[in-house]
């Protein structure tokens, strides 16, 4: 075995949220940063999050449809449907394979969440109440990349055109023709600031940041 694998491919499993997903090279390892995504989704929600933290008030219908768009191992999908029950959950990914490994965690944790091969929004047929994202974020060109450390995965979940904001920009772009009411989405926040001003041209306006994490708001 080559001994600068990654830790999670040597085992085959990945801690997120608190719960084992399975991980294999098909799927990006999922980051800590990421668990800052349902956190902000649950509190959208109003609900609580962390111990000793007021949930802000529920801004999502009563069992709101959420769409998690390149979905990867399913770790945000999955936890979601564990964390949020009620919640309709229905997750997309480019990738046939990486679909596979988000089956394979959706059944280890005993649930069913529709899994549609798309590119971002072209085959969903419904409009979402919230999109989740955590598309690919980072420009290959970027010179202070690690590219080495990343080469064990999959580089069409990493790497993204226009300095790495190509796809990000586009499902804004689909989002708004669609009128999704929110958008939860993962960056770099040195991307925030471009995010923020493509966002606004396409009726989004920023509700707040929280780490890699952005919330968009339809007006
Ligand atoms: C950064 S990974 C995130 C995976 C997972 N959501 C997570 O947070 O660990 C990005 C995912 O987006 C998928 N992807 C890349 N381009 C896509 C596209 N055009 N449409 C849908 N999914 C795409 C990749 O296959 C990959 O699974």
């Amino acid at each position: 075995m080559n001994a600068h694998l990654p830790k999670a491919y040597q085992s085959g499993f990945q801690d997120f949220y608190g719960r084992d997903f399975i991980v294999t090279p098909d799927v990006l390892i999922p980051r800590p940063e990421t668990e800052q995504l349902i956190d902000t989704v649950l509190n959208l929600a109003g609900k609580p999050y962390l111990k000793g933290v007021k949930p802000g008030p529920n801004l999502l219908p009563k069992n709101p449809k959420i769409l998690d768009v390149g979905t990867g191992s399913g770790c945000i999908a999955v936890t979601l449907k564990l964390e949020f029950p009620e919640a309709d959950i229905i997750a997309t990914d480019i990738s046939k394979k990486a679909l596979k490994i988000a089956q394979k965690n959706a059944k280890k944790f005993g649930i069913s969440i529709p899994f549609i091969i798309s590119h971002l929004l072209e085959k969903v047929n419904f409009t979402p109440d919230l999109i989740v994202a955590n598309l690919p974020y980072v420009d290959e060109n970027w010179d202070w990349l690690d590219k080495e450390a990343l080469s064990f995965e999959p580089s069409e979940a990493l790497y993204a055109e226009n300095n790495g904001l190509a796809l990000i920009f586009e499902l804004i772009a689909s989002a708004s023709k669609l009128k999704v009411p929110y958008l939860i989405l993962e960056a770099d926040p040195i991307e925030h600031q471009s995010i923020i001003t493509y966002a606004k041209n396409h009726h989004y306006i920023l509700k707040e940041t929280n780490g890699f994490i952005l919330i968009l708001h339809y007006n």
